[in-house]
């Protein structure tokens, strides 16, 4: 059953594979069985790890842009050639069902391919520094240097594209790295290290490293990591920032995202199918899941019944079935808990129109109305196959509903009209607006990321390369310009 994936995995220290003493087993999320065993790599590896990556940064600071375009290229063949078995570890590992699996695939795909594109592209600004009789005969310019050894710590709900979300933008401006990939599914970033070990980068300028608590600590406090970026829980994110020192911290976190359907919708299958879709793919377990409906008045009553009616007839189970739209959730743990928030919004006066039962970790596609807006299904973050449905009569107090929230990553719209989308546009407190569709949405190059307890800064390949680098100026006097 496991035939794609190896008996054992090594972890990546310095671009070279290590097998370690110590393992960690990976499961199967459907089965619960053991899938395959990785190394697991201790603290005296990570220190290693990082003192490698500071010794590589010469090396990689003088390949010329090309050389790096070239090993990124290397990326998107070997990710092309290795798809069918990519998708699979994803399946297995993450319990991901096999469609959604394959689209990541692509996407890991995409985001190595617009690294390729960008890593050419990065230059500077020539400035006018002439702006008081005292700069007279100054000009500048500036361009962009690597900021040095990057920490990455990467979430398990896409095991390939939020890592390399990372380790591309990394490759492209010529940062080392060392990444510590989610333990529950670390098999994605190590398929990553083993096609980065056949490139020629220099030695250092990677380490994928699976750890246990023990020593992970170091890619969160060690001075010699000039930033740290990671993707996850917002608990964990702040607490990472408020101990990571001088370095500068990429927060990419959670919502509990919102999508308005407005009364000018004209094509109300259309919206309920992207709302499925947003709601429900991989199991809700996407950041920018929808989690929160809000429907015109006007609409709702139609919009229930059909939205409800169809996600009644999602197909629940085994992810590697090619029909299977909702799979496990990535533990029995987390499936409680979500059950757990169910059940308490019940028990406040919410009611129940699809789904709510549990089996392990499989939650069913559940939809809830009249929830009161204190039940944790509405405050916080799901993250996982759960929704709540609210009318609206006013527009402007929908926008208003959608930002009382401490969350704010992305948000999505169903309207036609300007006014209404500038407005949204204007005055959602959200890292990003998606108009006539769901918030869930994202391309590999858009700025992506939040604020509020979302977190800080935006990934999408060019703005995670300026957070990679530092602007060096250089100036120039003409004494004798005239
Ligand atoms: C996330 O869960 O933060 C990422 C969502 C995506 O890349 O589609």
């Amino acid at each position: 059953m496991f035939g794609m994936l190896k008996n054992n995995y090594p972890y990546y220290l310095a671009n070279e594979a290590v097998y370690a003493n110590e393992s960690l087993d990976v499961t199967d999320k459907y089965s619960g069985a053991i899938a395959t065993k990785v190394a697991l790599a201790d603290e005296a590896a990570i220190d290693q790890a990082i003192e490698a990556a500071v010794k590589s940064q010469e090396a990689l600071r003088v390949m010329a842009p090309y050389e790096r375009q070239d090993i990124l290229n290397h990326c998107v063949q070997r990710f092309t050639e290795r798809f069918d078995e990519l998708a699979m570890a994803l399946c297995i590992e993450a319990g991901k069902p096999i469609k959604d699996a394959r689209g990541e695939v692509s996407r890991l795909i995409d985001t190595f391919r617009i690294a390729a594109e960008e890593s050419v592209r990065m230059g500077g600004e020539i400035m006018n520094l002439e702006v008081a009789p005292r700069a007279r005969g100054y000009s500048g310019m500036y361009k962009r240097v690597p900021i040095g050894p990057c920490s990455f710590i990467s979430p398990f709900n896409f095991p390939l594209n939020l890592a390399a979300h990372k380790v591309a933008p990394a490759l492209a401006v010529g940062c080392p790295f060392v990444l510590k990939p989610a333990s529950r599914t670390p098999i994605g970033a190590l398929i990553i290290g083993e096609v980065l070990a056949e490139t020629d980068l220099p030695k250092g300028a990677f380490s994928i490293l699976p750890c246990s608590r023990n020593g992970a600590d170091l890619f969160t406090v060690d001075d010699r990591l000039k930033l740290l970026s990671f993707t996850g829980s917002p608990d964990v994110g702040w607490d990472l920032k408020s101990r990571a020192g001088k370095k500068p911290v990429i927060l990419e976190l959670g919502g509990n995202a919102a999508c308005i359907v407005d009364e000018d919708t004209d094509d109300l299958e259309d919206a309920i199918e992207r709302i499925i879709f947003g709601a429900f793919y991989q199991s809700g377990q996407s950041c920018i899941g929808v989690q929160r409906i809000m429907v015109h008045d006007a609409l709702y009553d139609e919009f229930k019944s059909r939205f409800v009616e169809q996600v009644k007839h999602l197909k629940m189970g085994d992810p590697k079935d090619e029909d299977t739209f909702v799979g496990p959730m990535i533990s029995l743990s987390e499936a409680n808990r979500l059950k757990g928030w169910v059940d308490e919004a019940l028990t406040m006066g919410g009611v129940l129109l699809a789904g709510g039962s549990q089996d392990g970790a499989m939650l069913e596609a559940t939809v809830l109305e009249s929830v009161p807006e204190n039940a944790q299904l509405v405050t916080e973050e799901a993250f996982g196959p759960v929704v709540v449905l609210s009318k609206f009569s006013d527009f402007d107090q929908a926008l208003k509903s959608v930002n009382e929230s401490k969350f704010g990553l992305q948000a999505g719209i169903f309207t036609r009209d300007l006014y209404k989308m500038n407005k949204a546009w204007d005055e959602l407190d959200v890292g990003g607006v998606v108009i006539g569709d769901v918030p869930s949405w994202r391309v590999d190059n858009m700025p992506y990321g939040g604020v509020k307890d979302s977190g800080v800064g935006r990934e999408g390949i060019r703005f995670a390369m300026e957070d990679m680098t530092e602007i060096r100026l250089l100036v120039i006097r003409d004494k004798h310009r005239k």
